[in-house]
Protein backbone atom coordinates (compact mmCIF):
# COMPACT_ATOMS: atom_id res chain seq x y z
CA UNK A 1 0.00 0.00 0.00
CA UNK A 2 1.63 3.35 -1.31
CA UNK A 3 0.14 6.95 -0.93
CA UNK A 4 -0.37 7.24 -4.66
CA UNK A 5 -3.82 8.50 -5.78
CA UNK A 6 -6.23 5.73 -6.65
CA UNK A 7 -6.75 4.99 -10.70
CA UNK A 8 -10.26 5.92 -11.43
CA UNK A 9 -12.75 3.49 -12.05
CA UNK A 10 -16.49 4.50 -13.99
CA UNK A 11 -19.44 3.94 -12.64
CA UNK A 12 -22.42 2.06 -14.15
CA UNK A 13 -24.74 4.29 -16.15
CA UNK A 14 -27.56 2.54 -14.74
CA UNK A 15 -26.69 3.88 -10.71
CA UNK A 16 -28.55 7.20 -10.45
CA UNK A 17 -29.09 7.47 -6.55
CA UNK A 18 -28.01 5.98 -3.30
CA UNK A 19 -30.39 3.14 -3.51
CA UNK A 20 -28.81 2.16 -6.73
CA UNK A 21 -25.09 2.17 -5.44
CA UNK A 22 -26.49 0.19 -2.30
CA UNK A 23 -27.86 -2.52 -4.64
CA UNK A 24 -24.64 -2.77 -6.61
CA UNK A 25 -22.75 -3.06 -3.99
CA UNK A 26 -24.96 -5.92 -1.90
CA UNK A 27 -23.77 -7.65 -5.43
CA UNK A 28 -20.25 -6.32 -5.45
CA UNK A 29 -19.28 -7.34 -2.16
CA UNK A 30 -18.97 -11.27 -1.23
CA UNK A 31 -21.56 -12.06 1.82
CA UNK A 32 -18.67 -11.54 4.76
CA UNK A 33 -17.98 -7.82 4.00
CA UNK A 34 -21.76 -6.89 2.98
CA UNK A 35 -22.83 -8.49 6.71
CA UNK A 36 -20.44 -6.24 8.03
CA UNK A 37 -20.88 -3.00 6.31
CA UNK A 38 -25.32 -3.23 6.13
CA UNK A 39 -26.16 -4.85 9.43
CA UNK A 40 -27.27 -2.82 12.48
CA UNK A 41 -27.64 -4.70 16.37
CA UNK A 42 -29.53 -7.09 16.95
CA UNK A 43 -33.72 -6.84 15.40
CA UNK A 44 -32.06 -3.74 13.33
CA UNK A 45 -35.06 -1.55 14.70
CA UNK A 46 -32.81 1.17 15.05
CA UNK A 47 -30.96 1.02 11.47
CA UNK A 48 -34.61 0.93 10.03
CA UNK A 49 -36.06 3.58 12.46
CA UNK A 50 -32.79 6.48 11.52
CA UNK A 51 -34.48 5.93 7.47
CA UNK A 52 -38.23 5.79 7.97
CA UNK A 53 -37.78 8.85 10.58
CA UNK A 54 -36.57 10.67 7.74
CA UNK A 55 -39.05 9.89 5.73
CA UNK A 56 -41.52 10.61 7.55
CA UNK A 57 -40.63 14.44 7.80
CA UNK A 58 -42.72 16.41 4.71
CA UNK A 59 -41.04 19.30 2.95
CA UNK A 60 -43.60 21.80 2.68
CA UNK A 61 -42.00 23.79 -0.61
CA UNK A 62 -42.01 27.53 -1.26
CA UNK A 63 -42.69 29.46 -4.63
CA UNK A 64 -41.79 32.30 -6.20
CA UNK A 65 -39.06 33.17 -3.95
CA UNK A 66 -35.44 35.02 -4.84
CA UNK A 67 -32.97 31.19 -5.25
CA UNK A 68 -30.73 33.78 -7.91
CA UNK A 69 -27.94 34.47 -4.58
CA UNK A 70 -28.14 30.37 -3.87
CA UNK A 71 -25.72 28.96 -2.33
CA UNK A 72 -25.02 25.44 -0.17
CA UNK A 73 -21.99 27.28 1.94
CA UNK A 74 -21.69 26.36 5.71
CA UNK A 75 -19.91 27.43 8.66
CA UNK A 76 -18.05 24.27 11.21
CA UNK A 77 -15.26 24.99 13.70
CA UNK A 78 -14.79 28.65 12.35
CA UNK A 79 -14.39 27.92 8.56
CA UNK A 80 -16.47 28.43 5.60
CA UNK A 81 -16.95 25.31 3.72
CA UNK A 82 -19.15 24.85 0.19
CA UNK A 83 -21.54 22.62 2.05
CA UNK A 84 -22.06 20.59 4.53
CA UNK A 85 -21.61 16.65 3.70
CA UNK A 86 -18.87 15.32 5.47
CA UNK A 87 -17.79 11.27 5.33
CA UNK A 88 -19.01 9.40 8.71
CA UNK A 89 -16.01 7.43 10.38
CA UNK A 90 -16.01 3.72 8.86
CA UNK A 91 -13.32 0.76 9.83
CA UNK A 92 -12.10 -1.65 7.44
CA UNK A 93 -12.91 0.18 4.03
CA UNK A 94 -10.24 -1.83 2.65
CA UNK A 95 -13.05 -4.72 2.81
CA UNK A 96 -14.80 -2.69 0.56
CA UNK A 97 -12.13 -1.55 -1.97
CA UNK A 98 -8.60 -2.33 -2.60
CA UNK A 99 -7.90 1.23 -2.36
CA UNK A 100 -9.98 1.41 0.84
CA UNK A 101 -9.73 4.65 3.03
CA UNK A 102 -7.12 6.70 0.80
CA UNK A 103 -9.77 6.43 -2.02
CA UNK A 104 -12.50 7.63 0.54
CA UNK A 105 -10.40 10.31 1.54
CA UNK A 106 -9.21 11.58 -2.29
CA UNK A 107 -12.71 11.56 -3.50
CA UNK A 108 -14.03 13.23 -0.20
CA UNK A 109 -10.94 16.23 -0.78
CA UNK A 110 -11.87 16.45 -4.39
CA UNK A 111 -15.83 17.07 -4.15
CA UNK A 112 -15.16 19.57 -1.16
CA UNK A 113 -16.90 16.86 1.38
CA UNK A 114 -15.46 16.41 5.29
CA UNK A 115 -13.05 13.33 5.82
CA UNK A 116 -13.33 11.33 9.19
CA UNK A 117 -10.94 8.37 9.66
CA UNK A 118 -11.86 5.81 11.72
CA UNK A 119 -9.46 4.59 14.75
CA UNK A 120 -10.57 0.99 12.69
CA UNK A 121 -9.05 2.03 9.33
CA UNK A 122 -7.22 -0.48 7.22
CA UNK A 123 -4.58 1.55 6.40
CA UNK A 124 -1.66 3.89 8.28
CA UNK A 125 -3.27 6.96 9.34
CA UNK A 126 -0.68 9.04 7.58
CA UNK A 127 -1.81 7.81 4.39
CA UNK A 128 -5.03 9.74 3.70
CA UNK A 129 -4.09 12.73 5.20
CA UNK A 130 -1.03 13.07 2.77
CA UNK A 131 -3.31 12.87 -0.28
CA UNK A 132 -5.53 15.41 0.60
CA UNK A 133 -3.89 17.92 2.80
CA UNK A 134 -2.79 19.67 -0.37
CA UNK A 135 -6.46 19.73 -2.29
CA UNK A 136 -7.80 23.19 -2.75
CA UNK A 137 -11.25 23.44 -1.06
CA UNK A 138 -11.51 20.20 0.67
CA UNK A 139 -13.55 19.98 3.66
CA UNK A 140 -12.48 19.48 7.00
CA UNK A 141 -10.27 16.47 7.99
CA UNK A 142 -10.97 14.84 11.50
CA UNK A 143 -9.62 11.35 13.05
CA UNK A 144 -11.80 9.46 15.02
CA UNK A 145 -10.95 7.91 18.22
CA UNK A 146 -11.86 5.57 20.45
CA UNK A 147 -10.47 5.75 23.92
CA UNK A 148 -7.74 2.64 24.39
CA UNK A 149 -7.24 0.97 27.86
CA UNK A 150 -3.86 2.00 27.46
CA UNK A 151 -3.84 5.94 27.82
CA UNK A 152 0.36 6.12 27.12
CA UNK A 153 -0.69 4.50 23.96
CA UNK A 154 -4.07 6.64 23.41
CA UNK A 155 -1.78 9.71 23.89
CA UNK A 156 0.95 8.39 21.10
CA UNK A 157 -1.90 8.01 19.18
CA UNK A 158 -2.99 11.61 19.32
CA UNK A 159 0.45 12.58 18.99
CA UNK A 160 0.75 10.95 15.41
CA UNK A 161 -2.88 12.35 14.32
CA UNK A 162 -1.91 15.67 15.06
CA UNK A 163 1.40 15.42 13.07
CA UNK A 164 -0.15 13.96 10.66
CA UNK A 165 -2.36 17.17 9.84
CA UNK A 166 -5.77 16.25 11.27
CA UNK A 167 -7.83 19.00 12.32
CA UNK A 168 -10.29 18.01 14.78
CA UNK A 169 -10.51 14.77 17.32
CA UNK A 170 -14.12 12.94 16.85
CA UNK A 171 -14.10 10.60 19.95
CA UNK A 172 -16.71 7.98 19.72
CA UNK A 173 -19.00 7.86 23.00
CA UNK A 174 -21.59 5.50 22.43
CA UNK A 175 -19.66 2.19 22.08
CA UNK A 176 -18.12 1.10 25.28
CA UNK A 177 -18.56 -2.28 23.53
CA UNK A 178 -19.99 -3.13 20.30
CA UNK A 179 -23.62 -3.20 19.82
CA UNK A 180 -24.90 -7.32 19.77
CA UNK A 181 -24.19 -7.90 15.92
CA UNK A 182 -27.12 -10.81 15.02
CA UNK A 183 -26.11 -10.43 11.49
CA UNK A 184 -22.48 -10.21 11.58
CA UNK A 185 -22.47 -13.39 13.04
CA UNK A 186 -24.60 -15.26 11.16
CA UNK A 187 -22.63 -14.65 8.39
CA UNK A 188 -19.55 -15.59 10.40
CA UNK A 189 -17.91 -12.07 10.22
CA UNK A 190 -14.17 -11.98 10.17
CA UNK A 191 -11.53 -9.99 8.70
CA UNK A 192 -9.88 -11.59 5.98
CA UNK A 193 -5.85 -12.14 5.76
CA UNK A 194 -4.37 -8.82 5.44
CA UNK A 195 -7.17 -6.85 6.51
CA UNK A 196 -7.17 -4.77 10.39
CA UNK A 197 -6.90 -2.32 12.55
CA UNK A 198 -3.14 -1.05 11.88
CA UNK A 199 -3.36 1.87 13.32
CA UNK A 200 -3.61 0.11 17.04
CA UNK A 201 -0.99 -2.20 15.84
CA UNK A 202 1.10 -2.98 19.27
CA UNK A 203 -1.77 -2.08 21.74
CA UNK A 204 -1.99 -5.08 24.19
CA UNK A 205 -5.41 -6.93 24.41
CA UNK A 206 -7.54 -5.41 26.77
CA UNK A 207 -11.02 -4.06 25.66
CA UNK A 208 -11.78 -1.13 24.09
CA UNK A 209 -13.55 -1.32 20.18
CA UNK A 210 -11.02 -2.10 17.99
CA UNK A 211 -8.66 -3.51 20.50
CA UNK A 212 -8.38 -7.38 21.48
CA UNK A 213 -10.80 -9.66 23.70
CA UNK A 214 -11.71 -8.03 27.39
CA UNK A 215 -9.72 -9.28 30.50
CA UNK A 216 -10.05 -12.47 31.88
CA UNK A 217 -13.55 -12.55 34.22
CA UNK A 218 -13.98 -13.17 37.76
CA UNK A 219 -16.31 -16.10 39.17
CA UNK A 220 -19.84 -14.90 38.61
CA UNK A 221 -18.91 -11.91 36.76
CA UNK A 222 -20.24 -11.11 33.38
CA UNK A 223 -17.22 -11.22 30.55
CA UNK A 224 -18.76 -7.69 29.99
CA UNK A 225 -18.74 -6.35 33.07
CA UNK A 226 -15.21 -8.15 34.75
CA UNK A 227 -13.30 -6.93 31.41
CA UNK A 228 -13.77 -4.40 28.88
CA UNK A 229 -16.38 -2.11 30.85
CA UNK A 230 -13.76 -2.03 33.34
CA UNK A 231 -12.04 0.46 30.90
CA UNK A 232 -15.34 2.19 29.62
CA UNK A 233 -14.36 5.80 29.30
CA UNK A 234 -16.78 8.24 31.20
CA UNK A 235 -16.96 12.45 31.36
CA UNK A 236 -13.76 12.69 32.96
CA UNK A 237 -10.97 10.65 29.99
CA UNK A 238 -12.68 13.72 28.13
CA UNK A 239 -11.11 16.46 30.16
CA UNK A 240 -8.25 14.28 30.49
CA UNK A 241 -8.09 13.91 25.93
CA UNK A 242 -8.76 17.71 25.76
CA UNK A 243 -5.46 18.12 27.93
CA UNK A 244 -3.43 16.05 25.73
CA UNK A 245 -4.20 17.68 22.36
CA UNK A 246 -4.66 20.82 20.95
CA UNK A 247 -7.06 19.86 18.46
CA UNK A 248 -10.55 19.97 18.94
CA UNK A 249 -12.70 17.38 20.24
CA UNK A 250 -16.00 16.73 19.20
CA UNK A 251 -18.10 13.85 20.34
CA UNK A 252 -20.04 11.34 18.56
CA UNK A 253 -22.62 9.27 19.90
CA UNK A 254 -24.83 12.15 21.81
CA UNK A 255 -28.85 11.29 21.58
CA UNK A 256 -29.99 12.17 24.80
CA UNK A 257 -30.50 16.36 25.42
CA UNK A 258 -28.39 15.89 28.87
CA UNK A 259 -25.35 14.68 27.42
CA UNK A 260 -25.64 17.44 24.82
CA UNK A 261 -25.70 19.98 27.04
CA UNK A 262 -22.96 18.28 29.31
CA UNK A 263 -20.65 18.16 26.14
CA UNK A 264 -21.39 22.11 25.54
CA UNK A 265 -20.23 22.67 29.54
CA UNK A 266 -17.14 20.63 29.12
CA UNK A 267 -16.25 22.35 26.32
CA UNK A 268 -16.64 19.67 23.76
CA UNK A 269 -15.79 21.29 20.27
CA UNK A 270 -19.15 20.13 18.77
CA UNK A 271 -21.43 16.84 18.91
CA UNK A 272 -22.26 14.54 16.30
CA UNK A 273 -26.03 13.20 16.77
CA UNK A 274 -25.97 9.64 16.05
CA UNK A 275 -26.70 6.04 16.96
CA UNK A 276 -23.29 4.41 15.53
CA UNK A 277 -25.71 4.04 12.49
CA UNK A 278 -27.86 2.11 14.81
CA UNK A 279 -25.00 -0.92 15.19
CA UNK A 280 -24.72 -0.16 18.88
CA UNK A 281 -28.22 0.06 21.31
CA UNK A 282 -31.00 -1.28 18.68
CA UNK A 283 -33.85 0.57 20.33
CA UNK A 284 -32.07 3.79 20.41
CA UNK A 285 -33.97 6.52 18.58
CA UNK A 286 -33.55 7.46 15.47
CA UNK A 287 -31.69 10.51 14.94
CA UNK A 288 -34.21 12.71 13.06
CA UNK A 289 -36.10 12.61 16.15
CA UNK A 290 -33.20 13.25 18.71
CA UNK A 291 -31.79 15.99 16.47
CA UNK A 292 -34.20 18.81 16.98
CA UNK A 293 -34.58 17.95 21.12
CA UNK A 294 -31.23 18.22 21.34
CA UNK A 295 -30.94 21.49 19.42
CA UNK A 296 -33.77 23.10 21.50
CA UNK A 297 -31.58 22.01 24.82
CA UNK A 298 -28.52 23.92 23.41
CA UNK A 299 -31.09 26.89 22.47
CA UNK A 300 -32.24 27.03 25.98
CA UNK A 301 -28.90 25.93 27.04
CA UNK A 302 -26.68 28.04 29.53
CA UNK A 303 -23.47 29.96 28.47
CA UNK A 304 -23.36 29.45 24.72
CA UNK A 305 -24.39 25.79 24.47
CA UNK A 306 -26.82 27.44 21.59
CA UNK A 307 -23.74 27.71 19.62
CA UNK A 308 -22.39 24.23 19.70
CA UNK A 309 -21.83 22.62 16.22
CA UNK A 310 -24.76 20.14 16.02
CA UNK A 311 -23.78 17.41 13.60
CA UNK A 312 -25.81 14.47 12.74
CA UNK A 313 -25.69 11.00 10.65
CA UNK A 314 -27.97 7.84 10.29
CA UNK A 315 -29.66 6.85 7.51
CA UNK A 316 -29.53 9.78 5.35
CA UNK A 317 -29.70 8.43 1.43
CA UNK A 318 -31.16 11.90 -0.69
CA UNK A 319 -30.40 15.21 -0.39
CA UNK A 320 -34.01 15.99 0.98
CA UNK A 321 -32.89 14.01 4.00
CA UNK A 322 -29.86 16.59 4.54
CA UNK A 323 -32.31 19.40 3.78
CA UNK A 324 -34.11 18.12 6.57
CA UNK A 325 -31.44 17.92 9.15
CA UNK A 326 -30.42 21.06 8.25
CA UNK A 327 -34.02 22.38 9.03
CA UNK A 328 -33.94 20.57 12.17
CA UNK A 329 -31.11 22.34 13.11
CA UNK A 330 -27.91 20.85 12.59
CA UNK A 331 -24.51 22.44 11.20
CA UNK A 332 -23.52 20.02 9.04
CA UNK A 333 -24.43 16.04 7.92
CA UNK A 334 -22.49 12.66 7.83
CA UNK A 335 -23.05 10.11 5.67
CA UNK A 336 -22.02 6.45 6.52
CA UNK A 337 -22.70 3.23 4.87
CA UNK A 338 -23.28 5.06 1.15
CA UNK A 339 -19.52 5.92 0.77
CA UNK A 340 -18.68 2.38 1.34
CA UNK A 341 -21.20 1.27 -1.42
CA UNK A 342 -19.75 4.11 -3.64
CA UNK A 343 -16.36 2.86 -2.67
CA UNK A 344 -16.95 -1.17 -3.29
CA UNK A 345 -18.94 0.05 -6.88
CA UNK A 346 -15.96 1.82 -7.95
CA UNK A 347 -13.37 2.83 -5.47
CA UNK A 348 -12.63 7.11 -5.42
CA UNK A 349 -15.07 7.54 -8.28
CA UNK A 350 -17.71 5.71 -6.50
CA UNK A 351 -17.31 8.00 -3.90
CA UNK A 352 -17.28 11.07 -5.39
CA UNK A 353 -20.49 9.94 -7.37
CA UNK A 354 -22.15 9.13 -4.05
CA UNK A 355 -21.09 12.68 -2.92
CA UNK A 356 -22.27 14.38 -5.85
CA UNK A 357 -25.32 12.91 -6.10
CA UNK A 358 -26.21 14.36 -2.51
CA UNK A 359 -25.15 17.54 -3.29
CA UNK A 360 -27.10 17.96 -6.92
CA UNK A 361 -30.16 16.54 -4.47
CA UNK A 362 -29.77 18.86 -1.82
CA UNK A 363 -29.61 21.77 -4.36
CA UNK A 364 -32.66 20.81 -5.99
CA UNK A 365 -34.82 20.36 -2.52
CA UNK A 366 -33.59 23.81 -1.89
CA UNK A 367 -34.59 25.42 -4.83
CA UNK A 368 -38.14 23.50 -4.98
CA UNK A 369 -38.61 24.57 -1.13
CA UNK A 370 -37.76 28.09 -1.96
CA UNK A 371 -34.27 28.17 0.68
CA UNK A 372 -31.74 29.86 -1.45
CA UNK A 373 -28.94 29.39 1.53
CA UNK A 374 -29.02 26.46 4.22
CA UNK A 375 -29.69 28.87 6.77
CA UNK A 376 -33.29 29.39 5.27
CA UNK A 377 -33.79 25.98 5.93
CA UNK A 378 -35.69 26.08 9.69
CA UNK A 379 -38.67 23.68 11.31
CA UNK A 380 -41.13 26.08 9.35
CA UNK A 381 -39.94 23.46 6.28
CA UNK A 382 -41.22 20.38 7.91
CA UNK A 383 -44.28 22.10 9.81
CA UNK A 384 -47.37 19.01 9.67
C1 LIG B 1 -17.28 0.17 14.31
O1 LIG B 1 -17.32 1.23 14.88
C2 LIG B 1 -18.43 -0.52 13.85
O2 LIG B 1 -19.55 -0.01 14.01
O3 LIG B 1 -18.29 -1.62 13.30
Amino acid sequence: MTSSLPALQSVAPDIVCLADHERRAAEVLDANAWAYFSGGAADERCLQANRSAWDDLPLWPRVLRPLAQGHTRVQLLGREYAHPLLVAPMAFQRLAHADGELASAYAAAALGAGFTLSTQASLPLELPAQAVLGTAGRGPLWFQLYLQHDRGFTRELVQRVERAGYEALVLTVDAPVSGARDRERRAGFHLPAGISAVNLQGLAPGGAPGAAAPGAAAPGDGALCAGMLRHAPTWEDLAWLQAQTRLPVLLKGILHPQDALQAARLQAAGIIVSNHGGRTLDSAPATARALPRIVQALQAGPGNAAQLPVIVDGGIRRGTDVLKAMALGASAVMVGRPIVWGLANAGAAGVAHVLRLLRDELEIAMALTGCATLAEATPALLQD
